[in-house]
């Protein structure tokens, strides 16, 4: 997919201030750093549109990007960062649980873990929770430049070796490198192939 124009629309805490223009949305979800800004200005190729940090906790709202003024990309919080202490991970927790409960114009939700770890609770559980919300998924492992290819697949393996404890079917899985721009079609090419069969292109 080309992207032709990517504009920052709104940044809000409130689900009811989000774009009411039906447009499918797509949004990147995951722990604090993880490195969902830096994604979405990789998949865009716009330098600085998210805001990124080398300190996790940088983005604490809602961000809705506009793609090719037909669709939008979601930069959301990071959840679980400790640092921020247990008030404001509770706040940043309660956007993001109204965002994913109430916005009917989620598409389908990018569910990013670090590639460099081990499956980890924290993640496996919030994955475990979008089944029992319906939510439509996929799975990228970020950060993919930070270690061998043997480590990441030594870690994929355990991450859909737990996955498959809960999931009849694994997610669509994707691994990217905002370093290297890796990935980049992969992802873009799976937005395009939803967005067409929404518009009964297929
Ligand atoms: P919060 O907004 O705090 O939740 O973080 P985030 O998930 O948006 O992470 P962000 O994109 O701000 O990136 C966090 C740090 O990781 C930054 O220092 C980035 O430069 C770095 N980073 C992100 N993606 C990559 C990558 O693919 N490779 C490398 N080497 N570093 C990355
Ligand atoms: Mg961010």
């Amino acid at each position: 997919m080309i992207i032709k124009k990517a504009t920052f629309v709104i940044s809000n805490t409130d689900v009811s201030l989000c774009p009411k223009d039906g447009r499918p949305e797509y949004a990147f979800i995951g722990r604090s750093n993880v490195g969902k800004s830096s994604l979405i200005n990789m998949l865009t190729g716009v330098k600085g549109l998210a805001l990124t940090s080398s300190t996790p906790g940088k983005t604490q709202l809602i961000n809705h990007f506009l793609i090719n003024d037909a669709w939008y990309i979601v930069d959301l919080p990071g959840y679980g960062y400790a640092q921020r202490g247990k008030k404001g991970r509770e706040k940043i927790q309660q956007i993001i649980d109204v965002y994913l409960d109430k916005r009917e114009e989620l598409t389908c939700l990018f569910v990013l873990l670090d590639c460099r770890h081990e499956p980890q609770k924290i993640d496996l559980e919030f994955i475990n929770q979008l089944g029992e919300s319906g939510i439509p998924f996929a799975v990228i492992f970020t950060k993919t430049d930070k270690i061998s290819q043997s480590k990441l697949n030594e870690n994929v393996t355990k991450y859909k070796t737990k996955l498959m404890e809960t999931w009849d079917e694994l997610p669509p899985v994707f691994y990217t490198s905002a370093e290297h721009k890796k990935g980049r079609e992969e992802v873009l090419g799976y937005i395009e192939g939803i967005n067409d069969t929404a518009h009964g292109k297929r």
